[in-house]
């Protein structure tokens, strides 16, 4: 093709053909243009001047056209729809308080509403704290009924606490009347742990000391609390229970939630269940911390809050409120 056809050619190409054709066919590994520079070679003087320019500047033209169609091609990948996969398996709810968090503060709130203040304690604690000074003396039956994770030479503290209630001694070494407290808190007992027994669980505790008090008191706040966390129609009974740092002790029960029947795996058809010990707190707990047993009396109760929390926000497993896999809550 002679020069002037060239550029001839290249000026219809470029009214008639699309970008993509025009580019294939001249800058391509055989296109016009390389053809063209090949003929270059052969031609010398000026005309070489000459046909290098118009070679170049169709090279100019095409090259600029070619960038033109790989910008298009990167806007156009960036326009897709944006896809959030972390949305795809339709988590529940990412960053929400633990569901015992959220039970803790709000009993927090319904109870500084009755004046009782929250007061923290250690989960490694000393023997006496968890035992001796609620009436639980070593070698006593009643520390069986907690198995116990001992640190071993750990000084005072010597073991995981097994239930919140060791907080009552703390509370109580202050001698103070009156004493409204509230306590939540972890507490461990070496269990073989299954779908519903864990070796680390929570608890909450109240602790109430002051004169003019009786058991009626103690078993109103109960009445309210077990409203509070289960609703007006909640079925409520006390039973006789032993706790060796309550006299008289009871057990606080409420009709399974779970079943209308007999064969409940809740409740084992009894169709109530335990969810709280109380009672009013023993005289050789007050004695030991030299409060006069004649003027001042104790009320106590305390329950499991993970089991609860688990139920209210429909975890069937109490392992999966510990082990923070959210695909256990999809359904
Ligand atoms: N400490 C008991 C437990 O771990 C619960 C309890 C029973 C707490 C009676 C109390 C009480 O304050 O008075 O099972």
């Amino acid at each position: 093709m002679k020069i002037s056809e060239l550029k001839k050619a290249f000026q219809d190409d470029l009214e008639t053909l699309s970008a993509e054709d025009l580019v294939r066919k001249w800058l391509g590994s055989d296109g016009y243009l390389k053809k063209g520079f090949l003929e270059l070679k052969r031609l010398e003087g000026s005309s070489k001047k000459e046909v290098g320019e118009i070679l170049n500047s169709i090279k100019e033209k095409l090259e600029s056209i070619k960038q033109e169609l790989d910008n298009q091609k990167i806007l156009s990948k960036l326009r897709l729809p944006f896809i959030d996969c972390s949305f795809k398996f339709g988590y529940p709810a990412l960053g929400e308080l633990h569901p015992v968090t959220q039970l803790e503060w709000e009993l927090a709130d319904f109870f500084s509403r009755l004046g009782f203040e929250v007061i923290d304690g250690p989960e490694l604690e000393s023997s006496y704290n968890n035992f001796d000074a609620l009436n639980i003396p070593a070698h006593h039956p009643a520390r069986d009924m907690q198995d116990t994770f001992y640190i071993a030479n750990a000084g005072q503290a010597d073991l995981l606490r097994t239930h919140t209630s060791s907080i009552q001694a703390r509370i109580l070494s202050s001698g103070k009347v009156p004493i409204k407290a509230i306590c939540f808190g972890k507490v461990y007992r070496n269990e073989t742990e299954d779908a519903s027994h864990q070796a680390m669980f929570h608890q909450f505790e109240l602790l109430w000391v002051d004169t003019k008090l009786g058991l009626g008191h103690l078993l109103t706040l109960i009445e309210e609390t077990v409203k509070f966390l289960f609703g007006d129609g909640a079925q409520l009974r006390f039973v006789p229970k032993y706790y060796p740092y309550t006299e008289p002790s009871l057990g606080v029960q409420v009709r399974c939630f779970e079943c209308r029947g007999s064969d409940c795996s809740f409740c084992g058809g009894s169709s109530f269940l335990t969810i709280a010990g109380a009672g009013v707190v023993h005289r050789n707990v007050l004695l030991q911390f030299s409060y006069d047993i004649n003027s001042v009396v104790g009320l106590a109760f305390g329950f499991g809050t993970s089991r609860l929390a688990a139920n209210k926000v429909g975890i069937k497993k109490l392992r999966s409120l510990y082990e923070g896999d959210v695909f256990d809550f999809i359904s």
